[in-house]
């Protein structure tokens, strides 16, 4: 066990939080899209310790947070079309997968031996502030349990995570909360996650399809594998009724419900809403959580497939 320490977001904290990660400590951090735990990406047994507290099978890999475009570049080839979509859409809510550098002296652990690299720039001020004063690349999975539900507060990290890491930066509540988008682009256009930035705005962007992988593909995204963000309470998809002792997870109009991810029916409100509200409805000790259908058309994508895996079948 660690003390974790709490840090809020002024000088201090960050330069703290900064200082904490350059020496190899675990830190977690807000994201716009979810909390991440940090750890130096050039340091192995920094990398090591990121998969330890998370109990994440070390298989696989992670996504490096880069606070310039210069930074990214040092370590992955860089076409025309990152530049593209790089202009485009960052800093912000989307990962890119390019292919490692030869000779790039990031940890191997990272990339959990495969030949490509996912690299972010994220918005949050906070992040961005943290990887300045940081001075090294950041890797940073989701600050939770492997399998448990993202983090979109620091008070989610603690529930997972108090006593495994070395701090936790807190930055209030995430803004997407959704985990980034992530596009290959190695060679071709791939959508490996959907998230806030979605396939038809980056078939816009690119002027080329981009399709969604599937499941079955022998695409190297193993963080997809099915069960994962899941509540302790078994969750029931598409509810069109509420059966007795559920927790009611209600989307638009609703009679009666526990909460309700946007009355309105806003999928940009339901999405920042989706994991706090799962964290919520789990700590009523409720068994099952009934969710309302969520249209599946852009950004209800991206919510869909975290509902379903948060309802997949367990281990
Ligand atoms: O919003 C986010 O992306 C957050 C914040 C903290 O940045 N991070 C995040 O990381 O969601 P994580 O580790 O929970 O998810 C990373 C995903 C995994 O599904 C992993 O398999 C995939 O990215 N990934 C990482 N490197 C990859 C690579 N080289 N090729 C394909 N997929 C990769
Ligand atoms: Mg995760």
């Amino acid at each position: 066990m660690t003390d974790t320490l709490r840090l809020d977001a002024s000088p201090d904290g960050l330069a703290t939080a900064a200082t904490l990660l350059r020496n190899g400590k675990l830190v977690a951090f807000p994201t716009e899209t979810v909390y991440g735990l940090g750890g130096n990406a050039l340091d192995d047994r920094a990398v090591a310790g990121i998969f330890a507290a998370k109990g994440r099978p070390s298989f696989n890999p992670l996504i490096v947070h880069f606070a310039s475009l210069e930074a990214v570049r040092e370590y992955v080839e860089w076409p025309d079309m990152a530049q593209r979509v790089a202009d485009a859409l960052w800093p912000g809510p989307l990962t890119l997968v390019l292919p490692l550098r030869a000779g790039a002296k990031l940890s191997k652990l990272v990339t959990a031996g495969l030949d490509t690299l996912a690299v972010r720039m994220p918005a949050n001020p906070v992040a961005r502030a943290l990887l300045e004063l940081a001075e090294v690349p950041v890797a940073a999975p989701s600050a939770n349990r492997s399998g448990r539900i993202s983090p979109t507060r620091a008070a989610h990290v603690l529930e997972t995570l108090d006593g495994r890491i070395d701090a936790v930066l807190d930055g209030g509540a995430c803004d997407v909360g959704l985990e980034s988008t992530i596009l290959g682009l190695a060679p071709r256009p791939r959508l490996l996650r959907p998230g806030r930035i979605t396939a038809e705005a980056l078939t816009e962007l690119l002027g080329r399809p981009v399709v969604e992988r599937k499941d079955t593909d022998q695409i190297s995204a193993p963080g997809q594998m099915s069960s994962h963000y899941a509540p302790n309470a078994h969750v029931r998809l598409n509810a069109m009724d509420w059966q007795p002792g559920e927790a009611r997870l209600a989307f638009g109009p609703a009679e009666s419900c526990d909460l309700n991810l946007s009355p309105g029916g806003d999928l940009i409100e339901a999405a920042a809403n989706l994991f706090e509200y799962l964290y919520r409805l789990d700590a009523t000790g409720a068994s099952r959580i009934a969710v309302m259908p969520v249209p599946h058309v852009g950004l209800g994508v991206a919510i869909n497939d975290r509902l379903s895996r948060a309802a997949a079948p367990r281990d």
